[in-house]
């Protein structure tokens, strides 16, 4: 799919001041700093379209851009970044999961993880936590050139392998790089099938 146009649309401290109508959305969630908001710069050839930061904590807010006058990418805060304040996480936790629980117009989340660690705790909670709420996502592995390709591919292997002790069916991978720019035909490809179907 060709993205002929990305535009931002509105920043929402919560679900309820987001976009109304009914556009499909497909959203970006994952631990602070790991490549969220660069992905969706990445996916829309726009280096300046979601704010960036190598320091954790820069999204703040549920950021809506929309793509090709038909549907949205959102940009979500990330959760687990250990030096912010108590207060502040459990406000961003609420908004986190108040935008899967209530936004009725996402169709399908993304999980990004770093393809360089280990499967941690808090992405594995996560996502089951997405799976008793039977929220549809797939996982995409990030910072893919931070890692030769065998590591890379053990890695993957690994992070398949934790899963499966607890998950029946695996879900969808992804592996992005936003400096090598990875990955970006095969998640547009897979967003267009869905929306196609929709
Ligand atoms: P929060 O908004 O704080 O939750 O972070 P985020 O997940 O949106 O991360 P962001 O896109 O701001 O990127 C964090 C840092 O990682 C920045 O310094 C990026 O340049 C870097 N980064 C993101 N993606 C990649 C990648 O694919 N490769 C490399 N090498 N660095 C990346
Ligand atoms: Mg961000």
């Amino acid at each position: 799919m060709e993205i002929t146009s990305a535009s931002f649309v509105i920043s929402s401290a919560s679900v309820e001041t987001c976009p109304t109508g009914n556009l499909p959305e497909y959203a970006f969630i994952g631990r602070s700093n790991v490549g969220k908001s660069s992905l969706i710069n990445m996916l829309t050839n726009k280096r300046k379209l979601a704010k960036t930061s190598s320091r954790p904590g820069k999204t703040q807010l549920i950021n809506h851009f929309l793509i090709n006058d038909s549907w949205h990418l959102v940009d979500l805060p990330g959760y687990g970044y250990a030096k912010t304040s108590k207060k502040d996480r459990r406000k961003f936790q609420h908004l986190i999961t108040s935008y899967f629980k209530e936004r009725t117009q996402l169709i399908s989340a993304f999980v990004l993880v770093d393809s360089r660690h280990n499967p941690q705790k808090i992405d594995l909670e996560f996502m089951e936590w997405m799976g008793e709420n039977q929220i549809p996502f797939s996982i995409i592995f990030t910072k893919s050139d931070k890692l030769k390709p065998g590591a890379l591919e053990r890695n993957l292997e690994f992070y398949k392998e934790t899963l499966r002790q607890t998950w029946a069916e695996l879900p969808l991978f992804f592996t992005t790089s936003s400096v090598k720019r990875k990955g970006q035909e095969e998640i547009l490809t897979y967003i267009h099938n869905i929306n196609q179907q929709l």
